[in-house]
């Protein structure tokens, strides 16, 4: 069983699919950390994100790992670990430019596919898991808050790093990545007619958000333990013995 979790910049949705995955004893499957892995894979090997040629011929030299430590999913890159380069602050306009080459996406996309179906029972987030990566998932959801919100969340990391930031430096930041991954040619985000949306504007924390997809869910599947059952039938690890 697939759940897609896709939505905007600062919804607070990896936290929440997170969760989700090990409520439900499902892969998680953060596909925002395998575009910024290539990021600094690119950064590491001297390639220009901006280099699109480049990028789509060396693109097929990568191999991408994702593990479950206690600190949250690392990623690592032909075996080597780039977790801290690609979640540095610093990275979001080579992510941008590497989510944007139609190339490097095909690449990952069968990627994150082959990943969710050796799962079998996986929570993926980003912008296309519902509409590109497994349009036929079970469940889709679709994260969001207020720009204001997302915002200010975003203004406690960001000064960290630079504490002069103001408020409405991080909100143009916040509309401009929001334009610039609706408008990608490939890959848009953008809220399927299935996906139920959820709103974390008022929410403290990712643990409210999951009470939302909980609700969701056990409204779709009448209780939890029925989805983990269904889930369970599904499990490709169950294979081998039902075919003797
Ligand atoms: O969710 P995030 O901020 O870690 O995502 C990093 C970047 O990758 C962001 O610019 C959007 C892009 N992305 C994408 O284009 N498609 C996905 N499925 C996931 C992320």
């Amino acid at each position: 069983m697939i759940i897609a979790v896709d939505g905007t910049v600062a919804s607070g949705k990896s936290s929440a699919a997170r969760l989700l995955a090990q409520e439900l004893g499902f892969a998680y499957i953060n596909t925002g950390l395998m575009y910024r892995s290539v990021a600094a894979w690119a950064r590491r090997q001297g390639i220009a994100t901006g280099d699109q040629a480049t990028l789509a011929a060396r693109v097929g030299e990568l191999r991408i790992d994702l593990r479950d430590l206690p600190d949250g999913q690392h990623v690592l890159v032909n075996g080597e670990d780039v977790t801290d380069e690609a979640l540095a602050p610093d990275i979001g306009a080579d992510v941008s430019n590497v989510a944007d080459n139609p190339a490097v996406r095909d690449v990952l996309v069968r990627e994150q596919r082959r990943l969710g179906r050796a799962a079998g029972n996986a929570v993926l987030d980003g912008r296309d898991i519902g509409s590109v990566v497994f349009p036929d998932a079970e469940v889709k959801f679709f994260v969001t808050a207020s720009e204001e919100e997302r915002a200010r969340r975003r203004l406690a990391d960001d000064r960290a790093r630079k504490p002069d930031v103001t408020f409405e430096e991080v909100l143009a930041a916040v509309r401009a990545r929001d334009a610039r991954d609706r408008q990608r040619p490939v890959g848009a985000l953008m809220r399927m007619p299935d996906a139920i949306e959820i709103d974390t504007t008022h929410n403290r924390g990712p643990q409210e958000t999951v009470a939302q997809m909980r609700a969701v869910l056990e409204q779709k599947f009448g209780a939890l333990d029925r989805l983990r059952q269904l889930a369970r039938a599904h499990s490709p690890s169950l294979k081998p013995q039902e075919c003797g």
